[in-house]
């Protein structure tokens, strides 16, 4: 049951703490906090990786793709279904990963069949234990999120960016002692997770604009998947417009649909470039009156430029993603929630995609 939740989508909201500890049970050393994955003991080095997925899980594989390019791994993340379209070249000396919750969808089950008769090596990054997907590909990293009923993912896409996390280390420091602060903070992000749902103002923030037009997400570098991923959580469930951004490509085009009724959600997490980079787009909408939402751990003091400041505790610049997110799938749930919609069942989806 929902066990007391009015929604399973908030039910399995607030169960992200247990199911980020299930995910990372057994896979840290606790003496020498190295990152253990058994499941992935014969896989073979790879130097290239190509993602595959759809939805949400698409969007952990941006993510995914950005982690090993930063660890110096040449990975790209594709839509499942452009890619059994259109493959990318792909070797025995590739590694091609279907990140598929349910391990059904199938345009993910056949691209990752299109790389394997290709000659690469295929892993499948799932939840369902002895789904198709795990089945079929030649290695599998389950994320133990547990059982998902509501069409919207939520803990699972968290789990997902952990796994690709797990991934990452292992294809790159395999034998080396992980950086103790990286360690730590993977330690505390169940803990985290749960200080935003303690602690979030989603709920009143988004009362405010129960009336506007359209809903804009932005976000740069590792941000930009989580603004995607914002958007789409929004759309499913609130039936409104919303669009997630690169905040770069905002100039080439999507400005021009920027008013002062369309609120915006910046994601702003870490210091530096990317972040500098986004506070300048937020000023940019802000010329234009739009309301800001800035979602931050703020590091790179952006909520000075904001309406509102959903804040997020600081961590490792890798993981703070996950935690925006979570004000994210706060933020759709609320809005969907004061607009009465049907949250675990919205129109015209379905949980798992088994046709092309
Ligand atoms: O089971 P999968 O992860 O392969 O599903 C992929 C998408 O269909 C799925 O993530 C979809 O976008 C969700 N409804 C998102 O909330």
């Amino acid at each position: 049951g929902k066990s007391g939740y009015d929604h399973y989508m908030l039910k399995e909201i607030h169960e992200q703490p247990l199911s980020l500890r299930q995910c990372l049970s057994g896979r840290i050393d606790e003496l020498d906090g190295r990152i253990t994955v058994e499941e992935l003991d014969d896989l073979s080095d790879h130097e290239t990786v190509q993602f595959v997925a759809c939805g949400t899980s698409y969007h952990a594989a941006l993510y995914g793709a950005q982690l090993l390019r930063a660890a110096g791994v040449a990975a790209n993340a594709y839509y499942a279904h452009e890619y059994a379209t259109s493959p990318a070249p792909v070797s025995t000396a590739d590694l091609v990963v279907g990140v598929t919750q349910s391990g059904e969808t199938a345009d993910t089950l056949s691209a990752l069949r299109e790389a394997s008769r290709r000659g690469a090596e295929t892993l499948a990054l799932t939840n369902v234990v002895g789904s198709t997907a795990a089945r079929e590909a030649d290695h599998v990293l389950y994320i133990r999120a547990g059982p998902e009923i509501g069409v919207a993912a939520t803990k699972t896409f968290s789990s997902q960016l952990i796994g690709v996390n797990l991934l990452t280390s292992h294809l790159t420091d395999r034998g080396v002692k992980r950086r103790r602060d990286f360690v730590d903070d993977l330690r505390g992000i169940a803990n985290d997770v749960q200080a935003v749902l303690d602690e979030s103002e989603a709920a009143a923030v988004v009362e405010e604009f129960v009336d506007s037009d359209a809903f804009f997400f932005l976000g740069r570098g590792l941000d930009y998947p989580v603004a995607l991923e914002g958007a789409l959580k929004f759309k499913e469930i609130t039936y409104e417009h919303a669009e997630g951004f690169a905040a770069g490509e905002l100039k080439h085009g999507p400005l021009a649909l920027v008013t002062a009724n369309t609120p915006i959600f910046a994601v702003i997490t870490g210091e530096g470039e990317a972040a500098r980079k986004t506070i300048g787009n937020v000023k940019e909408v802000e010329a234009r009156d739009a309301p800001v939402v800035v979602v931050t751990d703020g590091v790179a003091e952006a909520g000075r430029y904001a309406d509102h400041v959903l804040e997020i505790p600081t961590t490792d610049e890798r993981l703070a993603p996950l935690l925006a997110n979570v004000q994210l799938q706060l933020v759709a749930y609320h809005m969907a929630a004061h607009l009465d919609r049907e949250i675990d069942k919205p129109r015209n989806l379905a949980k798992s995609v088994t046709v092309e």
